[in-house]
């Protein structure tokens, strides 16, 4: 699949979404000081995939009607009675609000990444704080999380609410594990070490790589898949499903997954997509000094890199020699296998749900998400 057809059909699937969800969103990112305004749709108004808003809202046309609970739940639903209804058939208003509370969030935490990453560009124009500084970027980030609070306080579920304050907290502890604050003491990210690669020698060392091997699965899922799990539970708690109803595991078995893979994949894409279509440079996160499955793989099969990446990349010629090196061994294809076997056990988790062209476009994503070059 080429990158037009595969950016296309993840646009596809959430186009028939675009003018309502849009429409909400912008008005969520309405202050009455101007700047705030600038600085909180900047994001929204640039092209983007809108992946979660759109999983979230397949996912409530995939399960309405399976929930326990749904009779309680389903009093206003949409019906296709227009072109706008039709889009959204099958799709409670609660829904809709809530797919806006998860791109909301994300927003704010790309406007505290970008000042934590010190990003120039994002989606290949200049970022918000290269545009109006960090202080500013912060404050807006800010701003979005109090709007993400008020419209999730409307949607008539405490459940809800304290899933979407968890993932604030994940988030924020992935980003501290990925700076490296490595003590402390986390709880149980469901995340399944595939593949954990092994690197004999000087047992010390060894055991600093495995730590970093499991760290990095843990910080995959906190700071990326986490945001995926959290958005499908809610979207099924949403539709009535109840703590006991399966559903709700495999909605959130399939987000975190889905979310494991498309981690990896941004981190595959870090080596080999192309900065022009990235819209950031080439090998960005080992200029900030992480270290990614596609480093893990290649130190397996050449040795000669390793106290590069024991330094986490600070020597000269450290991010060139390991970039080469990443491209001369098999790190790329295994890498790329790890993302596909998440993906692979995300359309498992949908065994569960019946088919329904919302299933089907679901599955397509875990596809999609695979060939993404961008
Ligand atoms: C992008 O990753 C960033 C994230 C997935 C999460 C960022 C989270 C925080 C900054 C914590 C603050 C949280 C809140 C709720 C405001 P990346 O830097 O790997 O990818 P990129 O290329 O898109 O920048
Ligand atoms: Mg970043
Ligand atoms: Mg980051």
């Amino acid at each position: 699949q080429t990158h037009h057809q595969t950016s296309q059909s993840l646009n596809a699937l959430l186009a028939p979404f675009t003018k309502q969800f849009q429409n909400g969103l912008l008005r969520q990112g309405t202050s009455s000081v101007p700047l705030l305004t600038t600085m909180s749709q900047y994001y929204m108004l640039q092209p983007s995939k809108r992946l979660r808003p759109c999983l979230i809202l397949l996912m409530c046309q995939a399960t309405n009607g399976l929930g326990s609970d749904w009779e309680t739940k389903s009093t206003s639903l949409w019906v296709g009675c227009s072109a706008e209804t039709d889009a959204l058939e099958n799709i409670l208003p609660e829904q809709l609000s809530l797919a806006q509370v998860f791109e909301i969030l994300h927003v704010a935490s790309l406007l505290h990444d970008d000042v934590i990453d010190n990003a120039e560009t994002r989606r290949g124009s200049p970022s918000v704080p290269a545009l109006f500084g960090n202080r500013r970027a912060i404050l807006a980030g800010d701003f979005l999380l109090g709007r993400a609070m008020r419209l999730v306080g409307t949607l008539g579920s405490p459940e809800v609410m304290s899933l979407v304050a968890e993932v604030f907290c994940t988030l924020v502890e992935g980003e501290l594990l990925q700076a490296g604050y490595t003590d402390l003491s986390l709880g149980s990210a469901v995340v399944d070490p595939v593949h954990l690669p092994r690197v004999a020698q000087d047992p010390a060392e060894d055991e600093i790589i495995t730590s970093l091997w499991q760290e990095y699965l843990q910080k995959t899922y906190m700071k990326t898949a986490s945001l995926f799990a959290k958005a499908m539970e809610c979207a099924v708690i949403l539709g009535g499903a109840t703590a006991e109803d399966p559903l709700r595991e495999a909605a959130s078995s399939f987000g975190a997954c889905l979310g494991m893979a498309f981690q990896i994949v941004d981190d595959l894409l870090d080596f080999e997509g192309d900065p022009k279509k990235l819209g950031k440079p080439a090998n960005a996160d080992m200029r900030l000094g992480l270290v990614t499955a596609p480093v893990f793989f290649a130190l397996q099969e050449d040795e000669s890199i390793r106290p590069r990446v024991l330094r986490c990349f600070e020597g000269p010629g450290d991010v060139e020699a390991t970039a080469d090196c990443v491209r001369n061994t098999q790190a790329l294809s295994r890498t790329r296998k790890l993302a596909e076997s998440y993906a692979m056990k995300a359309r498992e988790a949908l065994n569960i749900v019946p088919d329904s062209a919302a299933k089907e476009a679901l599955l397509k994503v875990t596809f999609a998400i695979l060939a993404r070059q961008a």
